[in-house]
């Protein structure tokens, strides 16, 4: 189930020399919107452990709102996969379009920075969605075939 994660606007500061918002600051928000989700999942520290299929569609501009949405995408032993999307709303007429997305993967770890079990740290309340998840066979991550194979 997707969900609003962060939402905010774009400042002077945010760009790059190009005049548009800078990669690693997007990248920045969509890691914090995915933390904020996973932190809703799990009662424990989770650190990030790769993104992927990454893509930066459109440029952002000085003084865009925009919004990052995220989706639980996967469950593992140790660790979730989010799916996050930014999207940008134009001043003039409120539409929305998606300006990045991509797949962060977060581990779930204890004080020392050992990894733990998903379904140790679970929240009692998650939606039925994520106990479905956690259930089901896990599922090979999206992608996962092509990489094997580009690899070869
Ligand atoms: C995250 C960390 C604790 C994992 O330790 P590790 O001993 O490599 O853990 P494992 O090999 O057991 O892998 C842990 C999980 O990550 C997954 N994983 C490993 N490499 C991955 C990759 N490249 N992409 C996606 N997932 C990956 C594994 O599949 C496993 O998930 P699962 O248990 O759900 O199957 C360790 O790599 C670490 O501390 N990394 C630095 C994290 C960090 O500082 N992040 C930036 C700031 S938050």
């Amino acid at each position: 189930m997707r969900q609003l994660s962060l939402k905010g606007r774009t400042f002077p500061t945010d760009l790059n020399h190009a005049g548009t918002v800078f990669g690693g600051w997007v990248m920045a928000k969509m890691d914090k919107a995915a933390s904020i989700q996973v932190e809703e999942v799990i009662n424990s520290p989770a650190v990030t452990m790769s993104v992927s299929n990454f893509s930066f569609l459109k440029p952002i501009h000085n003084g865009d709102v925009f919004m990052v949405y995220t989706q639980v995408e996967r469950i593992g032993n140790t660790s979730i996969d989010i799916h996050v999307e930014l999207i940008v709303r134009s001043k003039e007429d409120l539409s929305e379009k998606k300006v990045t997305q991509g797949v962060f993967t977060f581990v779930a770890v204890n004080s020392q920075g050992k990894t733990v079990k998903i379904r140790e740290v679970l929240r009692s309340h998650v939606a039925p969605y994520i106990t479905e998840m956690l259930e089901a066979p896990q599922k090979e991550r999206k992608g996962t075939e092509s990489q094997n194979v580009s690899n070869k």
